[in-house]
């Protein structure tokens, strides 16, 4: 071995020793969080490892996550794409997709880039921990975990850091939906029953960690009502935003709702067709303007009846980006009435 080689072994050496005297006399974060904690034993589960620590004890919470676009905000292809956040090198677009827990950077505030575990994205302590505990929903809990009753969780000002970016918060605040405290978990996190936590114990009321929303066909399809009436000249249409917490479509202005009404003649040959858009789009889309609707708001359209037509068929899709075609969408409604 030659000089220097020894006299760099000999410093790296020196410096395991030094990192682990300090690891004895400094515990990790989250044991030091939870020390300071004036309330309650520390959790002896750890808050800093990710979201797998939780899967054992709260399996069914754990497996609807999974599927949740809060659990794939990370790996989702969508904002990867070059044009979009280029495979996240774009750090500005970090915060909210893979979150430090939102309760400990405060309500209010904007959320901050996490450094570890990126690939859970909006993980379990995004919306759980607060210092040393997980923040839970009832009081006087005993648990490894150690819940805390912590009413800022169900809160829509807790969703709000990451979810109003386009104003879906205002435009659910326009609506009597917020009067009747129907807020976003009411529509987007319903309330499951689950098997009890502890041998023995009690079902628990839980609430559905898929957090559904511009991905099921169902949900998307009980925002409107569409009304079509019939007449031998011409065929009316009124599409309302009846049951869309907020605008139909919200948020990210890539998301369109056509309303497509062909008519076709006896033969089922397509005479005419007729496509509505409902979109708010970027503002640099020069010439397009806001078309979303609003809550109970009705849209109406009046169409001539062509010459020879005998059928008319309106369908109403959802699309995850403006240039997804018909065949992609998801359809919400497909209706065919013979013209008299
Ligand atoms: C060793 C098992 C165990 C682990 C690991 C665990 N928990 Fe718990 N947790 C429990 C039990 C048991 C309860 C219920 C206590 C009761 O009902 O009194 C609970 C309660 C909770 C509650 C409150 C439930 C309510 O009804 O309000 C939340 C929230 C929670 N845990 C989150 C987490 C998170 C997040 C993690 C991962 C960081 C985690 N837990 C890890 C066992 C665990
Ligand atoms: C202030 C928080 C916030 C920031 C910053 C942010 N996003 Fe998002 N993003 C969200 C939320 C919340 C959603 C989910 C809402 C939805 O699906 O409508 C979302 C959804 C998306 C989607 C839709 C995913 C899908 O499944 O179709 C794309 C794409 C996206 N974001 C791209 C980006 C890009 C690119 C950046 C950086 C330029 C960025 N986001 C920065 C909060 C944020
Ligand atoms: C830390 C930021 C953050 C917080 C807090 C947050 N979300 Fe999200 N949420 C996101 C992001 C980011 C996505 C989209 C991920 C993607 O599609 O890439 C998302 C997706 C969703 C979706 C699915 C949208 C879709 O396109 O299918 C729903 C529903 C949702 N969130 C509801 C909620 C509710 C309700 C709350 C409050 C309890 C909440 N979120 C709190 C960041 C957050
Ligand atoms: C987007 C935010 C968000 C994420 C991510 C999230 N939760 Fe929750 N969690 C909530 C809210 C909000 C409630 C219910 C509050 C209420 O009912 O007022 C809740 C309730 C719970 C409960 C008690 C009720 C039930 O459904 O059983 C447990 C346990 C729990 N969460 C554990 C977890 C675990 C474990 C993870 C990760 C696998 C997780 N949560 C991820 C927001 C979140
Ligand atoms: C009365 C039920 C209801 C309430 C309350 C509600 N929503 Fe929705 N939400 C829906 C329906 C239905 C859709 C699907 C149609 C659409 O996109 O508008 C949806 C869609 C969404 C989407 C997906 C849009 C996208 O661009 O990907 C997000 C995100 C969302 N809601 C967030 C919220 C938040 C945040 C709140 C609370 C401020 C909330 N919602 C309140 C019913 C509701």
């Amino acid at each position: 071995m030659n000089r220097n080689v020894r006299i760099v072994s000999l410093a790296a050496v020196a410096l395991l020793v030094v990192g682990f005297v300090y690891l004895l006399a400094f515990p990790t974060s989250s044991d030091e969080k939870s020390n300071a904690t004036p309330t309650g034993s520390a959790s002896t589960v750890p808050l800093d490892r990710g979201s797998t620590v939780c899967q054992p004890c709260h399996a069914d919470v754990y497996a609807e996550w999974k599927q949740s676009y809060h659990s794939m905000a990370f790996t989702d292809p969508e904002p990867r794409k070059p044009e979009l956040s280029d495979d996240f090198k774009n750090k500005d677009c970090i915060p909210c997709h893979a979150p430090q827990p939102i309760l400990e950077t405060g309500i209010g505030n904007r959320a901050l880039a996490r450094l570890v575990f990126l690939d859970e994205g909006v993980d379990c302590l995004a919306c759980h921990r607060v210092p040393g505990r997980v923040a839970s929903v009832r009081s006087g809990m005993t648990a490894a975990c150690n819940p805390i009753q912590t009413p800022a969780l169900g809160t829509v000002e807790h969703c709000a850091v990451c979810h109003d970016q386009h104003n879906t918060v205002g435009e659910w605040r326009a609506t009597d939906y917020a009067k009747s405290e129907t807020d976003c978990l009411a529509c987007h996190m319903p309330a499951v029953e689950r098997a009890p936590l502890t041998p023995g114990g009690p079902k628990q009321k839980g609430r559905d960690h898929r957090s559904l929303a511009a991905h099921d066909p169902k949900l998307q399809a009980s925002a409107s009502r569409v009304d079509v009436s019939v007449a031998k000249d011409a065929v009316s249409i009124a599409i309302t935003n009846e049951r869309g917490g907020h605008n139909f479509p919200t948020d990210e202005r890539h998301r369109a709702v056509d309303l497509v009404t062909t008519f076709a003649d006896a033969a089922g040959r397509e005479l005419a067709a007729h496509s509505e858009r409902f979109r708010n789009p970027y503002r640099d889309e020069v010439g397009l303007v806001d078309t979303q609707i609003r809550w109970n708001e009705t849209k109406r359209f009046r169409y001539d009846v062509p010459f020879g037509a005998k059928s008319v068929r309106v369908r109403l899709y959802y699309k995850l980006t403006p240039i997804t075609p018909d065949a992609e969408g998801n359809l919400l409604l497909d209706r065919q009435e013979t013209i008299p």
